[in-house]
């Protein structure tokens, strides 16, 4: 494959941009489980839609786009029906899914289909990670991109200090917004300006960028993208050498070199930030698309009402007593069946599931097919609003704040499940707590 760099459009021509959304693959999101044991996670349904569809709702707020990749490693059949449906529901830009052989990485899948971006020539394309929650100010970052002739932008949002060492982190001049310094899950503690997985590239920078990574790690393979004991271990080297050293990644193999060099800014967005990585985060970001919904007047969001506390989704096919009371943060699926009585809040209940009356679901995902019986409690427990955790300590141990239920898991009258991971097909007869039920 050739290099075709297009110089970047000047003396008054609208520079073209383009949009990657990084997928993943199956042998990602394991994070994710149970729920992706039954659906993909970039396909799992939060406030009504699937994840994916937030990140193009996104795109298509931005008039020059004309044309989207998905990237990923999942086989063609897992996003055929979806990207069907979403060209009716995008008609101005092509989608279209490109499947790495394997895990290439971040920055390696962005390579490997180097030909498909640069096709047209686009001066400059986004590439956003699927598994982020936010308000994709893809807008803002256009505008910093040409204000400062910028080669990439970065989206970065700011943590509590002590969360911040969790992921990438930047440092930035303030006056100016140029990233000084980037280093990804550093250590100790050098900045609480973190990376939200969002970023515009120009195309004359990233590639040669990327080319540059691959060039150093072949030259010094151990040094580059396996910097841990992992890679200094010959063994765990020379087993899958060859699949290994075709990983790329944005984060630690491209940006700090990218800070050292070149034109990069980063815009820091105050707006609502999330990671989509464990199931129990799905409930988080559930509240936060559905309360950006609510607050931009969305039809889909329920009318406020004695027992319904905003925001609250409700998929037109499902079958909602008059006497449950659901809000806030609820989004529930189609075909669900919800009794009288009932009480949900900051819950994800999904398609075909049943609640009986007078149940209790808070701080929960209720999978599909599951049944809930009547006078049970499904719950887990509150985490801090800027908590980026889902998980907590009770009596000294680790567990999940959000309760999950698989597929077709079945909860007997009377039952109380709280701060537990179910997987499928499970039938929960006694009270149980702090447990993964396999
Ligand atoms: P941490 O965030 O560091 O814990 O790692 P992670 O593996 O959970 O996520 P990572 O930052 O590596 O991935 C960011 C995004 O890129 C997610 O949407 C992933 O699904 C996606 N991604 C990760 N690796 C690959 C890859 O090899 N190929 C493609 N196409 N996408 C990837």
């Amino acid at each position: 494959m050739s290099l075709q760099v297009p110089s970047r459009a000047k003396g008054g021509a609208t520079p073209s941009t383009k949009a990657v959304i990084l997928v993943g693959g199956p042998a990602r999101g394991t994070r994710f489980r149970p729920l992706s044991l039954d659906v993909p996670k970039p396909l799992f349904d939060v406030a009504g839609h699937p994840i994916l569809e937030h990140c193009l709702n996104a795109v298509a707020k931005v008039p020059d786009i004309k044309e989207v990749f998905i990237i990923g490693y999942y086989e063609e059949s897992v996003f055929r029906d979806f990207i069907r449906d979403a060209a009716r529901n995008y008609p101005n830009f092509s989608i279209k899914y490109l499947r790495e052989y394997q895990a290439l990485g971040t920055a390696g899948g962005l390579y490997h289909f180097r030909d498909a971006i640069l096709k047209g020539r686009p001066d400059r394309f986004f590439v956003i990670n699927a598994d982020v929650c936010c308000s994709f100010p893809l807008t803002e970052m256009l505008k910093l991109f040409d204000d400062r002739d910028a080669e990439a932008v970065i989206l970065g949002t700011r943590v509590n200090d002590d969360a911040a060492t969790n992921f990438g982190c930047i440092v930035s001049d303030a006056h100016n917004k140029r990233v000084l310094h980037y280093v990804e899950k550093p250590e100790s503690h050098i900045s609480n300006l973190i990376n939200c997985g969002v970023y515009l590239f120009s195309t004359e920078c990233i590639f040669p960028a990327v080319k540059s990574a691959i060039k150093r790690r072949t030259e010094r393979p151990r040094l580059v993208s396996y910097p841990s004991t992992e890679a200094l271990d010959s063994s765990f080297f020379d087993q899958d050498d060859a699949e290994k050293s075709e990983v790329i990644r944005l984060e630690q193999d491209i940006l700090s070199d990218l800070a050292d060099s070149r034109q990069f800014f980063v815009l820091e967005t105050k707006d609502f930030w999330r990671q989509i990585k464990t199931a129990g985060s799905a409930v988080p970001a559930n509240a936060l698309y559905l309360q950006k919904a609510f607050q931009s007047g969305s039809e889909e969001i329920s009318k406020p009402s004695a027992n319904i506390l905003p925001p609250v989704y409700i998929h037109p096919t499902a079958r909602v007593d008059p006497t449950a009371k659901l809000g806030p943060n609820v989004s529930i699926g189609a075909n669900v069946t919800i009794g009288p009585g009932v009480r949900v809040k900051e819950a994800i209940v999904l398609e075909d599931a049943e609640i009986k009356h007078d149940s209790c679901v808070m701080y929960a995902i209720v999978g599909w097919s599951s049944k809930i019986g009547a006078w049970a409690r499904v719950e887990g427990t509150p985490t801090p609003v800027a908590s980026h955790n889902t998980t907590i300590i009770k009596n000294g141990v680790k567990v999940q704040s959000i309760t999950i239920l698989g597929k077709d898991c079945g909860v007997r009258d009377e039952v109380r499940v709280q701060n537990c991971v179910c997987l499928p097909n499970k039938e929960l007869k006694r009270d149980v707590t702090n447990e993964v039920i396999m």
